[in-house]
């Protein structure tokens, strides 16, 4: 698909069809729609589309007059689902270029991201039935506005539009095709497009490093584990503060020998999607070049039953020289997250935010309206939920109260890996957190937000790409 930007009006742009927006009780084609406008037809109602033809003064045969709802409510964030919902409704008629036509540059940034993200479909691997013929070839942004941001916001949208899809293709592998190691060479193949330096940790280098919590996890499976470590620094050289990005890459969660039950575990070949979040996010920010040192750190494993598994009652020694009791194979996220964070920490990391599909229980808490967050420093996390909201990902602040420790005190080993049934989401990210020590961290628990279960008007089914544009914009608007 060919995204462009053209510095013309929506009625001087030709493409097959034009979208153009219509504020709630705006007139603005009233002029030339009179049947739409006077019937109602037309009432600027949020994503309302009328698609309409041969529109007197429009270049292009079609127009799609999209309702963009009250101005005061309308973000970018809106704006990018309206001009997404609208290119999936024009795609679905078998339309081949589109245009759509906005006037501030802010709006080109969110046109050119939705341009981009929109038209994703997770049928990578199906031979037939794909309707190629119904596909957008060209997206073309129109803006008359000669203002010197447009090109810049343009370039930004399309970055992060084209990031959110590197990190889609890989999330909707099937777990088959996509093993730790296929993990590793997908990763390497963004990096070197982008640049970036990095280093792959085999499951040898982990053994003489002591990383037992992360091998643990993988010893049940044939698939080799690997710990990936790309890197990026500002054109002026290595800064200060070297944020870290810290991905759960799990490319398949079986539960291992606390198996889980067969309805939905398909599922959890998107248990990889913290990480593939990290490879996209790198991918932006080689783009784009933010002035912070980054390092992203993707522990990849595939947790698998076998007579090589780990056990429950294991106690395992991970990196940070904590003994760690196995209670439930299946909370192996934090295990593999834990020697990764610690090994963030030695790779000079100032600041962490990690990126899991940890927990089951943030779903029952958030539902897929928001990712659950959590922090051990609060001026961090004001600055992270700056960024996040400029991203349109929505995140809920959760807690990390001492009780949530106290149910992870054993016995035999300095912490266990599970606590009780209750607040199964923050004794999770209390684990990480014993990991963390007072680098300022955020955690985010996006099991609920990462993929899609069912198609929206505005997107495909399959994985999201969140948190990806939050980690970009924390990384832009770092001073
Ligand atoms: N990958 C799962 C969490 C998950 C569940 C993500 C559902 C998306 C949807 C994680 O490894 C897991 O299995 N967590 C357990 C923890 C429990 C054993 C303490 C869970 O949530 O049930
Ligand atoms: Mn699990
Ligand atoms: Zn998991």
């Amino acid at each position: 698909m060919e995204l462009n930007l053209v510095r013309q009006s929506a009625a001087a742009v030709s493409a097959d069809a034009v979208i153009v927006f219509e504020a709630e009780g705006g007139k603005s084609l009233a002029g030339v729609l009179p049947v739409q406008y006077e019937s109602g037809e037309i009432s600027g109602k949020f994503a309302e589309y009328t698609l309409v033809h041969n529109v007197a003064g429009f270049a292009s045969p079609r127009v799609l007059v999209a309702g963009s709802g009250k101005p005061e409510a309308l973000d970018s964030t809106k704006l990018r689902k309206l001009i997404s919902g609208a290119l999936r409704t024009l795609k679905s008629k078998g339309i081949k270029s589109v245009a759509v036509a906005v006037h501030a540059a802010a709006d080109v940034e969110a046109a050119a991201e939705a341009g981009v993200v929109a038209l994703w479909e997770p049928d990578l691997l199906k031979t037939t039935g794909k309707e190629p013929e119904k596909a957008i070839g060209r997206v073309l942004i129109a803006v008359e506005s000669t203002d010197p941001a447009v090109d810049a916001a343009f370039e930004k949208g399309r970055v992060i539009g084209t990031a959110l899809n590197t990190t889609r293709d890989i999330a909707v592998e099937p777990p088959n095709v996509l093993t730790p190691l296929a993990l590793v060479a997908r990763a390497r193949a963004v990096a070197a497009a982008a640049g970036l330096e990095i280093d792959v940790l085999d499951q040898d280098r982990m053994k003489q490093l002591g990383m037992g919590a992360l091998l643990g996890v993988a010893q049940g499976s044939a698939e080799p584990p690997a710990l990936i470590i790309i890197r990026y620094n500002p054109a002026s050289g290595p800064t200060k503060d070297n944020l870290g990005l810290v991905g759960k890459a799990v490319t398949f969660d079986t539960g291992g020998i606390s198996i889980k039950p067969a309805d939905g575990m398909e599922k959890m070949k998107y248990d990889m999607c913290g990480g593939a979040a990290v490879i996209g996010a790198m991918q932006a920010i080689a783009a784009l070049k933010p002035g912070v040192s980054v390092t992203g750190v993707i522990p990849a494993a595939e947790n698998m039953p076998g007579s090589k598994a780990q056990r429950p009652g294991d106690i395992v020694t991970s990196l940070s020289g904590k003994t760690i009791e196995i209670l439930n194979t299946d909370a192996e996220g934090r295990l593999i997250l834990a020697d990764a964070i610690t090994y963030a920490k030695q790779l000079g990391c100032t600041h962490l935010v990690d990126a899991a599909t940890l927990t089951g229980a943030i779903v029952v808490a958030l539902g897929h309206a928001a990712s659950g967050v959590y922090t051990n420093n609060d001026d961090f996390l004001d600055t992270f939920l700056a960024a996040s909201k400029q991203a349109g990902e929505q995140m809920w602040h959760m807690p990390l109260f001492d009780e949530y420790l106290e149910q992870l005190k054993c016995v035999y080993a300095d912490i266990q890996n599970i606590g009780t049934r209750w607040g199964g989401a923050c004794t999770a990210a209390m684990f990480l957190k014993e990991f963390v020590g007072d680098t300022p961290w955020v955690h985010i628990d996006c099991a609920g937000t990462a993929w899609l279960d069912d198609a929206k008007p505005h997107m495909a089914k399959g994985p999201t790409g969140v948190p990806l544009s939050t980690f970009v914009h924390l990384a832009l608007n770092w001073k």
